[in-house]
Parts: structure tokens; C-alpha cells; sequence
């Protein structure tokens, strides 16, 4: 990108000096003899930063600060002055110039002030951009083989007034999913309404999903309406449906079909015209084997049938879901968007991820929120995903171990294996080994000889 820097000073001496520099370091520069002209400079084209003289007859640095200021409050202003008298550098930071430098100028000193500033004034730009974006709805996130066919069973369900079951272990995206489908379905301007049927205690449900009328019991001391008639014409999200009690299940299949329901205490029906999204991370079919969960309102609910794949079956969606966290979380947080190396990407890559998507998610934040770095290396990354191939060497060795038919002797590998490992992490140091593991160091000795372990090779 083009950097350029406009410098008012009325010195000609010193424009030509700094310009010359300036010009050699691939800045583009603009000089201005005086404040007006700098002005006039800055309308005609926006640098991206000034550098800028005290003393100046007629409109001095200072007034000229405040002008520019005033007109374009993001444009960074390095102040250069022959008379460092702190009284004028105070009141040119507190109208809000990003730097402040004495004359006679060190070049380098100057170079290092405007590049800071310019990168300064790029953050402003890229957060603004950024903030921007954190208003738009979500995405879903991802190229992989699996999210792309997910991606088009969705184009497909989301116009139609289907029902749709949403499966998916935790934190897969399973919410995600639904919101989509309502953004995409002709209702997308009624709401959405959630339902968590795992939140909501079983004495309430009713009331929540129907609402009740004024004096309906002790409490209810206005006329309430329920999410069935919130979501009129809009889409019921009915979230963790597993949990529901066979009860609540029973009354919901009779108005999920019949889509009219009368309120807790009140005798006028209500018809409403909802579509019903549903979503579990149960095996339902299991369920209703077990008879927690009715066959009648499975087979209702199940009309369209979506599987969110779990992250592991996907992992090459990691580098983008984790770009975009890195870039919500360093928003949210007010800094520059930081990134991650390769090796802290493969190490990522190399693990499962059982919480999926909320457990990358939550593990970005906390990433950002406790690496200094700019940049996360792999290093900065907890213990587990230290050595990624640990496992693989460990697995071959225990399946060794597990394939060993006589009990004496697997044990006797065991040990042996354990104590190479533990002294070669004391750097075969006896005394400090003992202490670590917990035996006695004369018994350490003798298993170091009865095994035939020598402490040079550990
Ligand atoms: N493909 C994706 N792209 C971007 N973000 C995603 C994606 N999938 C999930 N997420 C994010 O991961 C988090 C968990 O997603 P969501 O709440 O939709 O999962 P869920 O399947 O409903 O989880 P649970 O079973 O725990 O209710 C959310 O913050 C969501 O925005
Ligand atoms: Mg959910």
C-alpha cells in the first residue's frame, strides 16, 4: 500500500531535508509551507499522516492541529517542534497528536514515529472494518466436503415451509443451522423463536409455549402471550426436544398438528401458523426404544432430516473457523486482529475436538485473551498440543503392551517403559526422580538394575 506523508513546516530547509529522507525510506510525500496550504493539501488527498511544525507564522501547529482534528479525527499527526517546552506538548497531545518530536530531528527517531503512527492509523481502519462486519448475520463457516453438501440441503429445505430435525453432537452448530433456515425460509422477516425445552421447568412449559391469560394462577397478574403466538408466522425453534417430558411432548404433538392452542386460563383458541424446526444431540430413535420419547411426534417433527457433522470429520475447516475467531474475539477486545502460525494450526488440526465448534471457539478466546503475541505460536499453545506426535509413539507402544498375553511381563514393560521415560525427563537424575514419582530412591535403584535400565541411555 502507498504510504503518504504530508509535512508542514514553513523552514524550506527543512521540508527538502525531510522530503529527501522520506522519499528514500518509499514514503510518497507532500510537503506544505504553512497550515492553510496543509489543509488544503489534506482535502485534495488524505495522507496517512502529518508530520507537523510548531512555529509557524499566521496558523501555528498548534491551531493547524486542532483544524485538522476537527475535520478528519483519525488522521495521525506527529508534531515536530525546535523548543520542547512540555507546556506545548501537552497541549498538542490533548488535541490529540499521536507523537511528539524535538528538533534538531533524529531521522531515525522520525522514521519510527511516522511508521507508528501509519500502522496506527491502519488498525483504526481495519477495526472499523472489522466492526462493521460483527453486525452481519453468521455465516456457517466452512469448505469442507461435508459442510458444503450441509450448506446445499439448505438452500434446499429453507424456501419450502418443511419441518426440520436437526441432529448433531454439542457444539456442532445445530442453533447455527436453524437460524440459516430462517433466514433463508419466505419468514425471514416474523422472528424466530427459541424454545429451549431443557431450560424450561416443567410447571412453566405450558405457559411459555401458550401463554396464559390475566388471574390464570397465583403470579400471573397480566394476560401473557406464549412462543406459539410470538412465532405466528414466523418459525418455533424447538431446541434440545430430547428433553422434554413425555407429558409436554403429548400436548405439543396435538397443537403441533392442529397449530391452534388455547392460552393457561383462558377458553378462546388461538390459531397460529408456525413452522417447527427442531434440534437434539440424542439418539431419538434410542429414545423411543427406552420409551422417553414418543414415536407419534419423532415421525411429525422428522420430516426433513439434517446431520451436522461433528468438527472432527471435517478438520479442514479449521483454519477458517479459527481465522474467523481470531478476528470476532480480537474485535471484541478492542485489539489488532492477531494470527497463528502454521505449526499452531497443524497442532489444532492434529486434535478432536469432542465439544466441536464451541470448544474451538471458546479455546480462540481464551488464546487471544492470554497470548502478548501478535502472532500465537505454536508454543503459546496449553501442554496437549505441545508434541503432536507423542501420541502416535505412545499408542504403538501400549499397543505392544496390549498385545502382551502374560501379565507378569507386560508389567515388567510397563515399568521399565515408565522409567525411561520419567528419568530422561529429570535428566537421569535419580534423587530427583524418586521425589517426582513417588518411590523411595533406594527402590528406584534397584528397579534401574533389575530391569537392566542404564540411566545414560534414559
Ligand atoms: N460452521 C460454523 N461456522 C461458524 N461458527 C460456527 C459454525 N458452527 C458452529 N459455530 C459456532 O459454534 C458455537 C456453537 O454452535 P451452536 O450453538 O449452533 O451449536 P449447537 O449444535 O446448537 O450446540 P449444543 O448442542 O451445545 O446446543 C456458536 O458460537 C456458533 O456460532
Ligand atoms: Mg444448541
Amino acid at each position: 500500500m502507498e504510504t503518504r506523508v504530508l509535512v508542514v513546516d514553513d523552514e524550506e530547509s527543512i521540508l527538502e531535508a525531510v522530503t529527501d529522507i522520506l522519499e528514500d525510506e518509499g514514503f510518497q510525500v507532500a510537503a506544505a509551507p504553512d497550515g492553510r496550504a496543509a489543509i488544503l493539501s489534506i482535502r485534495d488527498s488524505l495522507p496517512s499522516v502529518v508530520l507537523l511544525d510548531i512555529w509557524m507564522p499566521e496558523m501555528d501547529g498548534i491551531e493547524t492541529l486542532r483544524r485538522i482534528k476537527e475535520e478528519w479525527p483519525f488522521l495521525p499527526v506527529v508534531i515536530m517542534s525546535g523548543h520542547g517546552t512540555i507546556e506545548t506538548a501537552v497541549r498538542a497531545t490533548k488535541l490529540g497528536a499521536y507523537d511528539f518530536i524535538e528538533k534538531p530531528l533524529s531521522y531515525e527517531q522520525l522514521i519510527m514515529a511516522l511508521k507508528n503512527a501509519i500502522r496506527f492509523y491502519e488498525m483504526q481502519e481495519e477495526n472499523a472494518l472489522l466492526r462493521q462486519k460483527v453486525g452481519a448475520p453468521k455465516e456457517i463457516t466452512g469448505k469442507s466436503e461435508v459442510i458444503t453438501q450441509l450448506k446445499r440441503q439448505i438452500e434446499v429445505v429453507a424456501p419450502t415451509d418443511a419441518w426440520v430435525l436437526i441432529r448433531g453432537e454439542n457444539g456442532t452448530g445445530k442453533e447455527l443451522v436453524a437460524q440459516t433456515i430462517h433466514r433463508m425460509s419466505k419468514r425471514r422477516l416474523r422472528p424466530m423463536i427459541d424454545v429451549n425445552c431443557a431450560a424450561i421447568p416443567e410447571e412453566l412449559i405450558e405457559s411459555e409455549l401458550f401463554g396464559h391469560e390475566k388471574g390464570a394462577f397465583t403470579g400471573a397478574s397480566t394476560m401473557k402471550r406464549g412462543k406459539f403466538d410470538l412465532a405466528n408466522g414466523g418459525t418455533l425453534f424447538l431446541d434440545e426436544i430430547a428433553d422434554m417430558s413425555l407429558r409436554t411432548q403429548a400436548k405439543i404433538l396435538r397443537i403441533l398438528q392442529e397449530q391452534r392452542f388455547e392460552r393457561v386460563g383462558g377458553s378462546k383458541t388461538i390459531k397460529v401458523d408456525v413452522r417447527i424446526l427442531a434440534a437434539t444431540n440424542k439418539d431419538l430413535e434410542k429414545e423411543i426404544e427406552k420409551g422417553r420419547f414418543r414415536e407419534d411426534l419423532y415421525y411429525r417433527l422428522n420430516v426433513i432430516p439434517i446431520e451436522v457433522p461433528p468438527l472432527r470429520e471435517r478438520k479442514e475447516d479449521i483454519p477458517l473457523l479459527v481465522d474467523e475467531f481470531l478476528e470476532e474475539f480480537s474485535i471484541k477486545l478492542g485489539m489488532p486482529k492477531k494470527t497463528i502460525d502454521n505449526d499452531a494450526l497443524n497442532a489444532l488440526m492434529g486434535y478432536d475436538w469432542p465439544g466441536n465448534v464451541r470448544e474451538l471457539r471458546n479455546f480462540v478466546e481464551r488464546l487471544v485473551i492470554l497470548t502478548p503475541d501478535n502472532i500465537i505460536k505454536h508454543e503459546a499453545l496449553p501442554r496437549p498440543f505441545h508434541k503432536p506426535d507423542n501420541k502416535a509413539v505412545l499408542s504403538k507402544e501400549i499397543e505392544e503392551l496390549f498385545a502382551c498375553n502374560d501379565f507378569k511381563q507386560a508389567r515388567t514393560m510397563f515399568e521399565k517403559e515408565y522409567l525411561i521415560r520419567k528419568l530422561k525427563e529429570f535428566d537421569g537424575n535419580i534423587t530427583r526422580t524418586s521425589e517426582a514419582i513417588g518411590i523411595e530412591r533406594r527402590h528406584l535403584h534397584r528397579k534401574i538394575k533389575s530391569l537392566s535400565i542404564s540411566v545414560e541411555a534414559a
